[in-house]
Order: structure tokens, then C-alpha cells, then sequence
């Protein structure tokens, strides 16, 4: 079975090539009309990126990966620039996962409430004038303004009901009316796209960002000209960002009968492939999937099959993450994780094969994703020669998957090296941007607030 599984997951460099070509073109499907490929290509409405010259006291909300994250900012301008920012996270319950709309936004505006409560009129805004918001909402989004769309559907084991193809901005003003919290919300963003505008902030170079966290997702800096689908929108530094929306991508992946069961058990079945063979929330399900038909087949843990083994979702991806780091030579660390997790009793020989698949789906997991990376480069450099490859450019990344397993970071990179080669690759930088996606959003709020903030 280990044996069968290393060959259908491998990702030599002839299948990396392949998705990294495939992804350009579905870009470019996407962007001449909607629905034309996997990529749905979503106008952000996010024309310029922030300058550094943003100041006030801004908010911002952060829906969308484990845990739900309220943010307080101050900006400074050029001279100060972040002057402070504090926070709040918690985790959002499984319930509310599956739950209304109405409970869904309430608990977010109570959260909000609850935040600003603690203030205590510590932060008076002039004038009488509102709090706004950035709000980070990361679900497929079609944006009718920076500060309005349509939640195209769920993904990432979301199944709220009463919120697809309605306005996510209305959902939390009318929750924040019924918390009587007087806010707006300014610019309502994708992750992808704050953690761009949060990286940009920093470093001119950022032309791309990634999340690989519970899912996936990239946003790029796109040229209007190069939208077909796009008319009459104005920009006036004729660029925008687009959210590509990749975790929807589909073609040419090395997937296993493992990756197909899951698929058909999940509750959005035939979507979000690439994500369900690349970011968090997936990777421990293929691996357990893995070992319970090792168990059944060949005996893996001994005569019978454990009870919780059989447990969809019960091994996650921190579990498999924490079983690869064990360097003892009985992995001892490996035989603990598995016995509390899936009540698995394992001899050495087993701990030795778990973590070679651990490693498979991992490695294929990295090397894929930075295919992807290499796609959206690509079809960047070939619509500007040089200007991607021929100069620094770097590539943002966030998500726990990224900023947490060490083997994913590598071989996403080593991926990245083999396409470019070594010379483009010196000027690609991968760079972790730790929860820039908050402070993106609240810099983008303060873009398109609208009050005054020279002082
Ligand atoms: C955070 C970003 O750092 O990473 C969020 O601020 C993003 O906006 C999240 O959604 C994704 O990570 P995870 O691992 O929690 O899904
Ligand atoms: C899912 C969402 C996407 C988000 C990504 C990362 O793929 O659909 O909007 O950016 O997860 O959080």
C-alpha cells in the first residue's frame, strides 16, 4: 500500500510543470470570462495597495480560518507607521459551523461588542464620527464594491445556512444592529487579499499572496488591461488584485483513491480539490484515511482495527506535523500521538511506516502548492517580461500549515527552485508575513474611509 501510494502521489517535475502551466491558463480563462475555467478570478476592488502615509484608529474583523480575530490599529503614517495593535482570538465553535447566519454574525458582532466594550472610552473617535471596520472574510466573495459582495458559497467544512448569495456586509450590519454597535465597515477583504495589502506595507517588492492554512487561496497584483472580463472598471494606477480563488483548481493533480473517498464523503463534493489535497484541514484526513486501510489490509497496528481510527477527521494535520518532527530513535513521540489520537498501539516497524506516509502526503501537499506559486508567476511574467522574474519579487505567505511544518515550507520551496531553475529563483522571495491579513485589512479600511485622517 506505501509502496502504491509513493507512485500515485509523486510529483515529479514533468506533473509540477503541468499544474504550474494548467494554472496560468485557468487564470487566464478566468479573467477573460467568469466561469471560463476553475479560477474564479474575483475582482477585489483593491486598486492601490497601501502607501504608508494611512493614519487613524481603525478595526478589524478576521473570519475564516481556525479561529475568528478581532484587531484594534493605530496608524501613524510615514513617521510612525503601526503604532500599536491589540487583539483578541477564539476559536469559532463547531456548532456555529453548521448553524443560521443570524448566530453565525452575532457571535462575530458580539465578539466586536465585547472588544470595544473593554475600551472603555479609552479611544474617542472626533467628531462623533464611526468606528470603521476592515473585515477579512475569507470565503468566496463576489465583491460588488470594496465595501459589499455576495458570498458566492461556503468551503472549508463551513455550512452556515441563509448566507450564500447574500451580502456578508449587510449580514454583519444588521448583527451589529441588533448588538446596538454603531460601526462601518470600509473595505471587506479576502485573507489573500490582506495579507497583501498587510505585506505591501513593508516591502514594495510583494506582488503575490499566499494562504495555506485550514484551506488555500492566492491573490495577485493583475493589470486592468489584462481583464478581459472586466469592463469599464477604472483604476486609476491601472492595476487592481485579483482573488483567484486557486483552492478550486482541479487539473492534472496526482490524486489517489484516498483523495476520491474523501472528496465524495466531504460536504462539497467535486469542489475545492486542490485545497482538499493541499492545505490543513485535509492533509490529516488523507493520512488517517491512509492507515485505517493499512490496519484493515495488512494488520499495520496488529490483529484488529481501532474503533477511533475509523473516525473521519480524527487525525489532524498538527498531529501528523508533530509525529514527522519526532527525531528519537524509537519515535517515541510518533507511538504517543497515534495512541492518544486514534488509540492506535504501534511497534516500531509501524511508527516507521506512518511516518513515511505522513511524509508522502505532505511532500506532495508542498510540491504542489508551489506549483501553483510558480503558475501565477508565470502567467505574471509572460503579460510583463522581466518584471516578475528579471527582478526581486516576493511571494507573502501566511496560514498555519505554512507557518508550522517545517517539511511543508520545504519542499514547497525546493518545488518552486526546480521550476524556476537557479537563476529566476534568486530573485523570488518566499517570505512568511505572520498575520499581516489584520492589519492588511485595517490599512485598507483607512484607504477607503470616509473621514479625513490627516491628523
Ligand atoms: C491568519 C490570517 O494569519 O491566517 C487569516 O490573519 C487567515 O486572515 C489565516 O485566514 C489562515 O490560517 P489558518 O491556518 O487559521 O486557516
Ligand atoms: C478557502 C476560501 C478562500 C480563502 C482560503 C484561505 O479556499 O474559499 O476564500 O482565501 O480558504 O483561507
Amino acid at each position: 500500500i506505501l509502496t502504491k501510494l509513493q507512485q500515485e502521489c509523486a510529483t515529479p517535475l514533468p506533473v509540477l510543470r503541468q499544474v504550474a502551466d494548467d494554472m496560468a491558463a485557468d487564470m487566464r480563462a478566468g479573467l477573460a470570462v467568469d466561469g471560463g475555467g476553475d479560477l474564479k478570478m474575483i475582482l477585489s476592488y483593491v486598486d492601490s495597495l497601501p502607501t504608508g502615509n494611512e493614519r487613524g484608529l481603525f478595526y478589524a474583523l478576521d473570519l475564516g480560518g481556525t479561529n475568528f480575530r478581532v484587531l484594534r490599529v493605530q496608524l501613524g503614517g510615514k513617521e510612525e507607521l503601526v503604532q500599536a495593535t491589540e487583539f483578541e482570538q477564539v476559536s469559532i465553535p463547531q456548532e456555529l459551523m453548521f448553524g443560521t447566519s443570524e448566530q453565525l454574525f452575532d457571535f462575530i458582532a458580539s465578539g466586536l461588542a465585547k472588544f470595544a466594550e473593554k475600551e472603555g472610552g479609552k479611544f474617542h473617535l472626533p467628531n462623533g464620527r464611526q468606528r470603521e471596520i476592515g473585515f477579512t472574510f475569507s470565503f468566496p466573495v463576489k465583491q460588488t464594491s470594496i465595501d459589499s459582495g455576495i458570498l458566492i458559497k461556503w468551503t472549508k467544512g463551513f455550512a452556515v445556512s441563509g448566507t450564500a448569495g447574500k451580502d456578508v456586509v449587510a449580514c454583519l450590519n444588521e448583527a451589529m444592529e441588533r448588538q446596538g454597535l454603531d460601526m462601518r465597515v470600509s473595505a471587506l477583504v479576502n485573507d489573500t487579499i490582506g495579507t497583501l495589502a498587510g505585506a505591501r506595507y513593508w516591502d514594495d517588492d510583494v506582488m503575490v499572496a499566499v494562504i495555506v492554512g485550514t484551506g488555500t487561496n492566492a491573490c495577485y497584483v493583475e493589470r486592468v488591461d489584462a481583464i478581459p472580463k472586466l469592463q469599464g472598471h477604472k483604476s486609476s494606477s491601472g492595476r487592481t488584485i485579483i482573488n483567484t480563488e486557486w483552492g478550486a483548481f482541479s487539473k492534472g493533480l496526482p490524486l489517489t483513491v484516498f483523495d476520491k473517498d474523501m472528496d465524495a464523503a466531504s460536504i462539497n463534493p467535486g469542489e475545492q480539490i486542490y485545497e482538499k489535497t493541499i492545505s490543513g484541514m485535509y492533509l490529516g484526513e488523507i493520512v488517517r484515511r491512509v492507515l485505517l486501510k493499512m490496519a484493515e489490509a495488512s494488520g499495520l497496528f496488529g490483529k484488529s482495527v481501532p474503533e477511533k481510527l475509523t473516525m473521519p477527521f480524527v487525525l489532524r494535520t498538527p498531529d501528523i506535523c508533530s509525529m514527522q518532527q519526532d527525531q528519537s530513535k524509537d519515535l517515541q513521540a510518533v507511538g504517543s500521538i497515534l495512541y492518544d489520537v486514534t488509540g492506535v498501539e504501534s511497534d516500531l516497524h509501524a511508527r516507521k511506516i506512518v511516518v513515511q506516509v505522513c511524509d508522502t502526503i505532505v511532500k506532495r501537499g508542498g510540491r504542489l502548492a508551489g506549483a501553483g506559486i510558480v503558475g501565477i508567476l508565470q502567467k505574471m511574467e509572460e503579460d510583463s517580461k522581466g518584471v516578475i522574474f528579471g527582478k526581486r519579487t516576493v511571494v507573502a505567505m501566511d496560514g498555519g500549515l505554512y507557518e508550522n511544518y517545517p517539511q511543508y515550507r520545504t519542499y514547497l520551496q525546493e518545488a518552486v527552485n526546480e521550476l524556476l531553475g537557479t537563476e529566476i529563483s534568486k530573485n523570488i522571495v518566499i517570505e512568511h508575513t505572520k498575520d499581516g491579513s489584520g492589519i492588511g485589512a485595517a490599512l485598507l479600511a483607512s484607504a477607503n474611509s470616509k473621514y479625513d485622517h490627516d491628523c
